[in-house]
């Protein structure tokens, strides 16, 4: 039967207590770890959100009726006790906050009994995800997790904190609302007061916090949930978390700026990692020349070379037709790899295939100066030995080679380096490599679409000095956006806002919209700015990505409280669910079976 606390006041968290108390009475809540009973003594470990401490019942302090009441206690019970803080009477338990004292109980209250659950609440639980997901708020007790949602609120707070003194305005924006434009596809929300309308659920803030600048608010942040309705990977979920951020009368440098001081602060405060400012930024272009990759993990080397230049007269037909077509031919070096046996190559090959790779051509430099390679035999020596240099390579070494579009070369070298970072345990989680990516290109031409479509979003300011290629070459107009990276993550990004109608005008022409069309779609904005509006740009954190980093968690589920599976629904609350028919039909839908 439960008990109520009546009377009672909790004096101390488990873990508030250390030697320093030993000789007071306490009072103590919390959870039954275990108890185990050895014969007119019971101990107990007791956990609240601290941690554990132990608790020891005698009948001889504790009366019958209370060791009585003790000798039920079973895991998860809830339970309260008043004791004396004691030095620890058997061995001191070193993996304990608290293992150099115990509770003596006096008094015990059960204030909850509890059903076996389903799994022990433990740390590094090895319980299938899916039952852990289905009970999550018995998933929650556990020490991992709630470490993680614990430093999540921690940072959330160090940012606020910043923010604030910096002068950023906390301003909340509507959930239901229009389609904004990051470019996934959006939650719907029916209408019951206009049938056959619907609300978008926001992917961002991005034109609300425009509003805001153009109100005169200067500096805006909300930590806001976003709503994508896009593929799920280990670390995007259908409904996330941003740290989203706009400044007035700013440019690039600016908001990088005080970024930078709000990470080092971040970190120092949460983790004591002290990051070093500046922080190194790179251009899209050099990124994807160095590393194959927009996001580069900075980590390790492997750095991206290109051969073309050597390889172009060559008698090795793949290289030669992929540059004929305009493409190139580039190759990573995998040092000290050369023994690689083949059947790990192999799956390399089949690894980069799923990356659009037709091939990978591979030279590993033997210690005795020969080679072994798929292609050797179509080259002379003299350009083998040219290959080889231009990698770096030295004997023991390995080199990949990609010949396609630049495209796809860049992005197959870009993924097999990581690959063999992760296969050869290149990648330190130990380590916070930053990294800001700048000047991405402001279009990116969709095959689907037969049309360019926006890099960021439509409201990004291309850089002054490639305006005139709008008209031109718009493939080749780079962008005031920046992407701040780590560890080979995209934790945030942001961009210079067109605030010139000109600009915008011409900007929503390449997109293939017509004026009606762009007024249609984001009207709102565009009169806005008729009414005076200052330049202004901003950048949004994926804040559960940022925790997951910091955490140095590989999954954003171990740093969300409820989150979603793979196919986007809850195993807990089972949503999305059916609705009851009369729901429906006052909003007027119908659905179609499938
Ligand atoms: P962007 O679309 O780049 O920019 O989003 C900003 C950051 O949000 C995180 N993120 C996600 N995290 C978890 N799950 C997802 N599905 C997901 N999608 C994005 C990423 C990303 O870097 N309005 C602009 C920002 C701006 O221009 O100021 C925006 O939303 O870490
Ligand atoms: P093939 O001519 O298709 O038999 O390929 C000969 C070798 O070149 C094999 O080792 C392939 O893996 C490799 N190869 C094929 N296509 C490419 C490519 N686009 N880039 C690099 N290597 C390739």
């Amino acid at each position: 039967m439960a008990e109520s606390m009546k009377g009672w006041c909790r004096s101390h968290r488990c873990t508030e207590l250390s030697n320093r108390n030993i000789g007071e009475t306490v009072t103590v809540m919390g959870w039954v770890q275990k108890s185990r009973n050895k014969g007119g003594i019971i101990f107990v470990d007791l956990r609240d959100r601290s941690g554990i401490i132990q608790i020891i019942f005698e009948e001889s302090d504790a009366g019958s009726e209370n060791f009585a009441k003790a000798e039920h206690l079973r895991s998860e019970y809830v339970i309260a006790v008043v004791g004396k803080v004691e030095a620890r009477s058997g061995a001191v338990n070193e993996s304990l906050k608290t293992g150099d004292i115990e509770i003596r109980a006096r008094e015990l209250r059960i204030l909850s009994e509890a059903d076996t659950p389903p799994f022990p609440v433990e740390e590094n639980s090895r319980t299938k995800e899916e039952l852990r997901l289905k009970y999550r708020y018995l998933d929650l007790r556990r020490p991992d997790l709630q470490r993680n949602l614990m430093l999540r609120s921690k940072v959330a707070g160090i940012s606020r904190q910043f923010l604030y003194e910096e002068g950023f305005v906390e301003v909340e924006t509507p959930v239901l609302t229009k389609s904004t434009p990051e470019g996934a596809r959006d939650y719907l929300v029916p209408s019951r007061v206009h049938p056959g309308n619907f609300y978008a659920l926001p992917q961002s803030p991005q034109l609300f916090k425009q509003l805001l600048m153009c109100a005169g608010y200067d500096r805006y942040f909300q930590i806001a949930k976003c709503f994508r309705d896009e593929d799920l990977r280990a670390d995007r979920q259908p409904e996330f978390t941003q740290i989203d951020m706009e400044m007035s009368f700013v440019d690039v440098d600016d908001v990088i700026e005080i970024n930078e001081r709000l990470l080092k602060r971040m970190f120092k405060e949460s983790i004591d990692i002290d990051i070093e400012l500046p922080i190194q930024k790179i251009t899209y272009a050099e990124a994807m020349e160095r590393f194959g990759s927009d996001k580069p993990d900075i980590r390790f080397g492997m750095e991206l070379k290109n051969v073309s230049d050597i390889v172009k007269g060559c008698g090795f037909g793949v290289f030669t037709s992929a540059l004929e077509k305009g493409g190139s031919v580039r190759g990573i070096n995998a040092e000290g790899q050369a023994d690689m046996p083949r059947k790990r190559i192999d799956a390399l090959i089949d690894f980069v295939k799923d990356f659009g790779a037709k091939g990978l051509a591979y030279l590993a430099v033997n210690q005795d100066g020969t080679y072994k390679s798929s292609f050797a035999k179509f080259m002379t020596e003299d350009e083998l030995v040219a290959m080889v240099n231009a990698m770096n390579g030295k004997p023991g070494d390995l080199l990949f080679f990609a010949a396609d579009e630049d495209d796809i070369v860049f992005n197959v070298l870009g993924n097999l380096r990581l690959e063999l970072a992760r296969n050869l345990d290149l990648l330190n989680k130990d380590e916070y490599k930053f990294i800001w990516v700048t000047e991405f290109p402001l279009f990116e031409y969709s095959e689907e679409e037969k049309r360019f479509v926006a890099k960021h979003h439509p409201f990004t300011m291309p850089m002054e000095e490639d305006i005139h290629l709008m008209d031109t070459d718009p493939g080749k107009v780079r962008a005031k956006a920046y992407d701040i990276v780590l560890n080979g993550t995209e934790l945030g990004g942001g961009s210079v806002r067109i605030h010139q109608s000109d600009i915008q005008e011409k900007m929503f022409e390449v997109l293939g919209f017509t004026k009606e069309e762009a007024y249609e779609r984001f009207g709102f904005l565009l009169n806005a700015f008729k009414y005076g509006v200052p330049p202004h740009a901003g950048l949004a954190y994926g804040f559960d990505r940022l925790i997951m980093l910091i955490a140095k968690e590989d999954n954003i589920r171990d740093v969300i409280a409820f989150p979603k599976v793979k196919d986007a629904s809850c195993l807990m609350t089972e949503a999305p669910g059916e609705v009851d028919a009369k729901q429906l039909d006052e909003l007027g839908i119908r659905c179609q079976t499938p």
